[in-house]
């Protein structure tokens, strides 16, 4: 049978659970919001087992890879259904794996499924490289420069990375291929010397040409020629540095590509765990943020009906949209662990809005976990930006369905 996940923790099993991280922050403040016990620390910090390589490719406000670890192990079995419908990067789906579980994914964003089904079947560096020297001597002419990339890159590097995506949108390609243009989509833009562009924004946000003309006047700089064969091997051999487990693969797992809401592919009943994080109002702009991926990609990134709320009331009615799916989704006894943020400068805390939502369905409410972070220059892989439209806790609302 699938999704053979053992137990259904009530809330003080769980309680104790929370407790044994004491081991790492400082003690769990417990105190009790709507009714639902809270539990405050700083839950996961660089003190614990260090997450695979695999996850590093950056994707604007991801969670580290610790976050959904902790429920999987704490929910599930070898052999469990875990699920993210706001997939992202996929970190929830490659845990998952990683960990022996059967991971489905849905994002609305079809960029996703480009970042995530390549690292659930990974090929071999020799593959890799064999394939990248194939590539250098045999490239197709490219369909399109745009002008405006210039301002990102060499007009060499440019010419190289149009003929690669040309490459990429008229052959079907096979995994090698797969994992080749999700290397490229992860280092089409970054501040560093691992990254096709000039110097730039963290590769998780890419900024407009006519702001990187202005960067580029500011620092006086002119964008090199690199090498970008040689970058995405060695981006290769970074991903693909630890062992892999034989549990890896894309035979058992899914990924969507559609409306959170609606996800008529995935049977009732037949998901054991959710570890999730949605859009949180409009902090985050994906659109804007993913434009130069969804060209190398081909997609039109206008066109992606990412959900963009500006008021809570519209936020909650969308939520409560997504827990009457999940309600048909996830068995009875299993799991979902909602990651959300405080927003407008701290002075909204959205878990309250969260329990809002799920009241009239069959979920329990178990806990709130709050994660307060110190701010590292990591933290921004928690959507924590340290500015006004940043959040600084993690905020997840733990439930059980009925
Ligand atoms: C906070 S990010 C999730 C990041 C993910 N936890 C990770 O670690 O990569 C939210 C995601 O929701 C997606 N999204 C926005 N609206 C959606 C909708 N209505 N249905 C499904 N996905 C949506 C965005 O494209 C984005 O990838």
């Amino acid at each position: 049978m699938e999704g053979t996940s053992q137990l259904a923790p009530d809330g003080a099993r769980f309680a104790g659970l929370l407790a044994g991280f004491d081991a790492f922050g400082s003690e769990t403040r417990r105190s009790e919001t709507d009714g639902v016990p809270v539990f405050e620390n700083e839950f996961w910090t660089a003190k614990q087992r260090q997450a695979h390589p695999l996850h590093e490719v950056s994707y604007r406000a991801c969670f580290k890879p610790q976050l959904p670890r902790f429920f999987i192990e704490a929910f599930t079995g070898p052999g469990a259904t875990v699920y993210d419908p706001f997939a992202g990067r996929g970190t929830t789906l490659i845990e998952a794996a990683l960990l022996g579980r059967r991971p489905i994914g849905n994002d609305v964003n079809p960029l996703s499924r480009l970042l995530i089904a390549p690292r659930l079947d990974p090929p071999s560096i020799e593959d890799v490289a064999k394939r990248l020297g194939d590539l250098e001597l045999a490239l197709p002419p490219s369909l399109d420069e745009p002008d405006d990339l210039l301002a990102f890159y060499h007009p060499e590097t440019l010419r190289d990375i149009a003929r690669l995506r040309t490459y990429f949108l008229e052959h079907a390609g096979d995994a090698v291929d797969a994992w080749i243009r999700m290397v490229c989509l992860n280092r089409l833009t970054g501040h560093s010397s691992g990254f096709f562009s000039v110097y730039t924004l963290p590769p998780n946000q890419a900024t407009s040409a006519a702001r990187q003309r202005k960067i580029n006047e500011a620092r006086g700089q002119v964008p090199t020629r690199r090498d970008v064969f040689e970058i995405v091997l060695r981006k290769t051999k970074a991903l693909l540095k630890a062992p892999l487990p034989a549990t890896l693969g894309m035979a058992a797992a899914r990924i969507l590509t559609g409306p959170a809401e609606r996800t008529p592919e995935i049977a009732d009943a037949s998901v054991d765990l959710i570890v999730t994080s949605p859009p949180f109002l409009d902090v985050v702009d994906y659109p804007t943020d993913n434009w130069l991926r969804c060209w190398f990609a081909g997609i039109d990134a206008e066109a992606v009906p990412i959900t963009l709320h500006r008021s809570l009331t519209d936020w909650e009615r969308f939520v409560a949209a997504c827990f009457r799916e999940f309600a048909r989704i996830v068995r009875p006894g299993g799991k979902v662990a909602f990651e959300v943020g405080e927003v407008r400068g701290g002075k909204l805390a959205l878990e309250h809005t969260v329990l809002a939502a799920a009241v009239g369905l069959p979920f329990d409410p178990l806990a709130v976990m709050i994660n307060r972070q110190v701010f590292t220059k990591t933290a921004q892989c928690w959507g924590v930006d340290n500015n006004a439209k940043g959040t600084n806790s993690n905020r997840i609302v733990v439930f059980e369905r009925r």
